[in-house]
């Protein structure tokens, strides 16, 4: 679908796009990061390192947009953190980090960074 060019703020701010990503980490990504997303899951017990708790403090300082982009298509070498360029589309998995950024870091939208500090 083509957003751009028609007046739309954001490609981002189409919720489409965050119920896309809630539905993939729900399926792929929950066993392990847990559905409110501080890991704190079975998984989290075997598992070193264990997932990230994207709840915590240095998590939403360390995460940047991009990194998170990276590491989902990448993968973490030597961690249960498996790449997933052949599993999901570039535009699931920016849908998927949107939506742990919003609603489980509930961190802003990047477009809301100039201003104040
Ligand atoms: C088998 C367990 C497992 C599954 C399933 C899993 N993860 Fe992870 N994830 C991990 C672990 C373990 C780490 C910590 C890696 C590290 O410390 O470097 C991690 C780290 C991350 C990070 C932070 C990486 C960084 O740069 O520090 C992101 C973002 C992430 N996972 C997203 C996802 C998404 C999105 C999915 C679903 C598509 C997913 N994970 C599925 C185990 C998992």
């Amino acid at each position: 679908m083509l957003i751009s060019g028609l007046g739309l703020p954001n490609a981002f701010a189409d919720p489409a796009n965050l119920e896309t990503g809630r539905d993939i980490f729900y399926k792929h990504c929950k066993a392990c990061h847990g559905d409110k997303g501080d890991g704190k899951t079975f998984a989290a017990n075997v598992l070193n390192p264990p997932p990230k708790n994207f709840t915590a403090e240095k998590s939403k300082k360390e995460l940047t947009e991009e990194r998170m982009i990276e590491s989902v298509t990448k993968g973490r070498k030597g961690t249960a953190m498996m790449p997933w360029k052949s599993n999901l589309t570039q535009k699931e998995i920016r849908a998927v980090v949107y939506y742990i950024r919003k609603e489980l870091m509930q961190l802003e939208p990047q477009m809301n960074t100039d201003g104040h500090r």
